[in-house]
């Protein structure tokens, strides 16, 4: 193909347009134009200065050394040290209508790649480039990435950052000369490295800004980078990183990236995750249970750890159900020998010394209750000390010969070994056969070392078989749920998302610190598959207190959930979880299918996150106080995203207990309510209240007929 053809992918606020001739090259991303292509050509082709290269060079879809990029190249491989420097012709464009789909070869290297890239109605870009060697003899891959330009004007980023009971934690930075990098090598997605970031125009903010997401969705090592290059131009670009020697492909095969998911907005941060959002329910989330209000959940961990008593666990689904919970899961400690964190991990059968008269009497007591039953696993791991270990040592992901350390306490099984993966297979197989499991809690907890099968590394195949493992268990049991946790947050990316229905968003139930994780989690996610739960009040990872209003409202914004035992709880608390449970059911259907909004603060001492529903006739409002009040009035609250010429009643409906004891009076709408335009509160709004460190209070809009 020589002569070049503009092609235009159109979404609801974006426009893509790409210009393929011998390659393909994006010339615009962002704000739609719909007008004559043509002008692209006219508009937006570079200039070739004195110094460089004779030619233009683009950034392609594949960036190529060949063709004289001299940035980070999309494909890094050879063939027996041949065939190392490709470039890559267009052979065909398939235009549907979603996207493109470019075919390129390189018949001197032996090389095919099919780029993929599909622009939807939620203005979210998917995009993902695939290898096959049509050469002779086997290629070496060492990368091959996703790669996506980006305007001269982005100059800030938002990053992330974290850690075990600390994830989903942002920073930003400068984007100017060189740019910015970050790998994980951690084997599972991970708490320190989510694979995501924001690019965007200086100061971009909740609300204003040209602003690029990214998300690479990939639940093992992955290296995302933004290049700002010599010559000015930004590129992105997302892969998951191969392990020396990992991929190797034989005549014939194939290797496709993760996909990498971006969008665009025009409007800052919001409507960058309305955009995710939307894509995350219509296109990533199972559709099976889209319409099922999601449970709330009742988890044992926190309330008994391993310390099971068949009948003490019966009697706390009994006072579960009476607060009002709709699935009770029992966590980690039910199998054979697993007393503690040392041992027992790949013996999935019933330890019959704690039940010795089955699982059945509780499932069906909890079934009998009106609740689902849900059960946890940790099917990759393997203990030294279990039964499996003793009968198969040879399962360990490991190179022979080094004693990797362990990561509490236990290591992770290679699922490359067909007899491992369908052991793992028919022990989940036969508890979701024999009893009624509505829901498992699918665990991994710990970080993988020298991932090895037969010797070679095989990091990238032990994601692709832990995904194999998941699909299976789907297929045959399609009314099972699944969560996936990784020792809290550890495996939360959109590959993962497609496979399973909600996330543990972290091992931390202090409400203060999950403030700040959820909200990190709320800019690729939506609430409901954000897993949240009430803790105790004297919370077990950060060894602070909170009462149980804080508590409350602070799960109230995801997919709820308890994780206490409730029977030793006082009666005050458990009238408190009822409260909470009721006040969740009231308004979950608007919280799961609402769009979210981070409100901008006068005051950093307070954060504020409202849902608002798609037809715009009601909408909640959470003020959670997070430390002192810098002054002692904390300036006023705007409401984005009502209808502006809408009537609205305004209405606190719940608060801290001591809210009128703190103060002399606190503002007026907030005693009374109050009837006000979704204009007046966007633009004008509400004096905001006294509040304590650490309290919350919550608002409810409701449009006037
Ligand atoms: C991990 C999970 C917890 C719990 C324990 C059980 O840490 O994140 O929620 O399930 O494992 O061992």
């Amino acid at each position: 193909m020589t002569d070049k053809v503009l092609y235009s992918l159109t979404g609801n606020k974006t426009q893509l347009i790409v210009e393929v001739g011998e390659y393909a090259e994006i010339l615009h991303w962002g704000q739609p134009f719909n007008g004559d292509l043509s002008i692209a050509r006219h508009a937006l082709h570079r200039p070739v200065p004195y110094g460089r290269l004779d030619i233009d060079v683009p950034v392609t879809l594949t960036p190529e050394l060949g063709r004289g990029s001299f940035g980070s190249p999309a494909l890094e491989g050879h063939r027996a040290g041949q065939d190392w420097a490709p470039v890559m012709k267009v052979v065909k464009v398939d235009h549907g209508a979603l996207g493109l789909k470019i075919y390129c070869e390189d018949t001197l290297a032996g090389l095919e790649i099919i780029s993929e890239l599909y622009l939807d109605q939620h203005d979210v870009i998917k995009t993902r480039q695939t290898l096959r060697n049509i050469g002779q003899g086997a290629y070496q891959v060492a990368r091959l990435a996703n790669t996506l330009p980006l305007p001269g004007r982005v100059s800030e980023l938002m990053t992330y950052h974290g850690r075990w009971v600390y994830e989903f934690q942002t920073s930003r930075q400068s984007l100017t000369q060189g740019g910015y990098q970050q790998e994980n090598r951690r084997g599972r997605t991970s708490h320190e490295h989510y694979p995501a970031f924001v690019a965007g125009t200086a100061n971009f903010d909740e609300l204003s800004g040209d602003v690029f997401g990214f998300h690479l969705a990939w639940s093992g090592n992955h290296r995302m980078r933004i290049d700002v290059k010599a010559d000015g131009r930004r590129v992105m670009q997302g892969e998951a990183i191969y392990l020396p020697g990992e991929i190797e492909l034989s005549e014939g095969a194939s290797l496709s990236t993760p996909w990498l998911y971006a969008t665009h907005s025009g409007q800052g941060l919001n409507e960058m995750s309305h955009h995710f959002h939307e894509h995350v329910r219509a296109s990533i989330l199972p559709s099976e249970f889209a319409n099922k209000p999601r449970p709330i959940h009742l988890n044992t961990w926190e309330g008994i750890y391993f310390d099971h008593d068949p009948d003490y666990i019966m009697q706390m689904a009994t006072q579960s159900a009476q607060m009002g919970v709709e699935r009770f899961i029992i966590d980690d400690g039910w199998f054979k020998g697993r007393d503690g964190d040392k041992a027992a991990l790949g013996d999935w059968f019933l330890d019959e010394k704690k039940y010795p008269n089955g699982l059945e009497p509780i499932v069906n007591h909890v079934n009998d209750l009106g609740m689902e039953f849900g059960l946890w696993f940790e099917p990759e791991m393997i203990n030294k000390d279990s039964d499996l270990y003793r009968t198969h040592p040879d399962w360990l992901l490991e190179v022979k010969g080094y004693d990797q350390p362990t990561g509490r306490n236990q290591y992770v099984i290679d699922l490359s070994q067909p007899q491992a993966f369908e052991f793992l297979y028919q022990r989940l197989d036969h508890f979701l056969s024999t009893y009624n499991i509505g829901y498992i809690k699918w665990d991994m907890n710990r970080e993988v070392v020298q991932p090895g099968h037969e010797g070679r590394a095989s990091g990238h195949a032990q994601v692709e078989r832990y995904y194999e493992l998941v699909d299976r268990v789907r297929l045959n049991h399609p009314n099972v749920e699944i969560e996936s946790c990784s020792a809290g947050g550890g495996r939360i990316d959109y590959e993962v998302l497609k496979r399973t229905h909600r996330f543990w968003a972290s091992d931390n139930n202090d409400a203060l610190e999950r403030q700040t994780i959820q909200r990190g989690m709320s800019y690729f996610f939506p609430p409901e598959v954000m897993g949240s739960h009430i803790g105790a009040s004297h919370c077990h990872s950060t060894r602070r207190r909170h009462s149980i209003e804080f508590r409350g409202l602070t799960a109230l914004f995801g997919h709820m959930g308890i994780e206490l035992d409730p029977v030793r709880e006082s009666e005050e608390e458990k009238q408190g979880f009822e409260h909470y449970v009721e006040l969740h059911k009231s308004i979950r259907t608007l919280l799961h299918s609402g769009k979210s909004w981070r409100i901008p603060t006068d005051d950093t001492a307070h954060q504020i996150q409202a849902v608002v529903a798609q037809d715009q006739s009601q909408a909640v409002v959470l003020i959670a106080q997070l430390a002192m009040p810098t002054n002692a009035l904390s300036g006023h609250l705007r409401i984005p995203g009502l209808d502006p010429d809408a009537l609205y009643q305004v209405t606190v409906i719940d608060q801290p207990t001591n809210y009128h004891d703190i103060v002399n009076y606190q503002p007026p709408w907030t005693t009374d309510g109050c009837q006000l335009t979704g204009r007046w509160c966007q633009d004008i709004g509400l004096t905001m209240p006294v509040l304590d460190a650490e309290t919350a209070l919550l608002v409810k809009l409701e449009q006037i007929d």
